[in-house]
């Protein structure tokens, strides 16, 4: 895999191919296989510190980390000074720019390296909560497409579109209360019309709209699978049903906490069928989140507790 070069990368850290796995592993996008990874590792985008203070210059809110793990993945953090190749990638919300942030030029490296792999019959999934689905939109399109809409701090019942493979496997029971309770919690300012999507070209070819919700005005998408590739947006928070307390407004009846679990094991489904690893065991271990040590913020933060780097 190629290795990244640029001005803020201090090191980076390539990925090996399982040679006989490598031979045999065909693109074959959505059917499960018999051949399955279960030791995925995925990497979680870390952002810039909105006020950086010495040794905390970008963080994760370590509620994304517990959601891959909860459902049995490992995460490396892709700390934006400290770039471990990974290629499986999660990219959290949080309040940075899409157009020019560390985050974003990260996140558009990875984006093409998924492309990219993809293609050539690789399975590199990415996934994008909130900021990381307006990311997506950002990288698919080439611009902003995003309007306001009156969503901080609201959970809302999801109105589904279409079929999907992400929620395939939901029990049946989940989805009927997906769909009539308010499970999903928002907390964005800024929101992907389902009027903008219809009309914008890159838009509608490369995702299929799942659900879409509305603060009253401004019908919005708020969950996408491309229809192509394994990657995956939702403009709501999966994680934070389960693992996030400071705000009122965040379910946490037992389908809600239920919707964070399935969400991840979607999530960490797709990564199983990556059988990418570490040159080393030595390397793995050094660039794993478990070297961090979460700081509790509490209600001084949105987020129970943050990784900071
Ligand atoms: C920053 O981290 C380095 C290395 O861990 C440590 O030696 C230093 O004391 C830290 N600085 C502050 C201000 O915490
Ligand atoms: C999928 O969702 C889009 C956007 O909401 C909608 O226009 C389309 O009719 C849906 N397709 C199906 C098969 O439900
Ligand atoms: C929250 O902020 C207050 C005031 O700065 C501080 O005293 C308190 O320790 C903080 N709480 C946590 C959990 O960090
Ligand atoms: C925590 O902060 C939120 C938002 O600032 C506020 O609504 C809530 O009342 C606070 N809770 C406590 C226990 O301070």
């Amino acid at each position: 895999m190629a290795t990244l070069s640029r001005d803020t990368v201090c090191f980076t850290f390539r990925i090996m191919f399982l040679l006989c796995l490598c031979l045999s592993f065909s693109f074959i996008p959505f059917s499960s296989s018999v051949q399955r990874n279960d030791r995925p590792i995925i990497g979680v985008l870390a952002q810039e510190v909105f006020l950086p203070k010495p040794n905390q210059t970008s963080y994760i809110a370590a509620s994304y980390v517990k959601f891959l793990e909860a459902a049995g993945a490992r995460v490396v953090p892709v700390i934006l000074c400290v770039v471990f190749l990974v290629d499986r990638i999660l990219y959290p919300g949080g309040g940075v720019s899409i157009i020019s942030s560390g985050y974003e030029r990260a996140a558009k490296i990875f984006y093409e390296l998924a492309i990219e792999a993809n293609k050539r019959g690789d399975y590199f999934p990415v996934w994008g909560t909130c900021l990381g689905f307006e990311q997506l939109t950002y990288l698919t399109s080439g611009k902003v497409t995003l309007s306001h809409t009156d969503t901080s701090g609201v959970a809302l019942p999801l109105v589904f579109t279409n079929g999907s493979r992400m929620f395939k496997g939901f029990p049946a029971e989940l989805m009927k209360d997906l769909a009539s309770e308010p499970l999903t919690e928002n907390s964005h300012q800024w929101s992907l019309g389902t009027l903008t999507y219809n009309t914008n070209e890159e838009l509608r070819k490369f995702y299929k709209v799942l659900s879409t919700n509305t603060d009253g005005k401004t019908e919005f998408v708020s969950t996408v699978e491309a229809n192509d590739y394994p990657i995956y947006g939702t403009q709501w928070h999966p994680e934070k049903n389960a693992f996030e307390w400071t705000r009122p407004y965040i379910p946490h009846s037992p389908s809600a906490v239920k919707t964070t679990f399935y969400m991840a094991e979607f999530f960490v489904n797709e990564a199983r069928k990556n059988f990418h690893r570490f040159e080393s065991e030595e390397g793995e271990s050094k660039a794993l989140i478990y070297n961090y040590s979460p700081v509790y913020t509490g209600n001084n933060s949105s987020f129970e507790q943050i990784y900071f780097f």
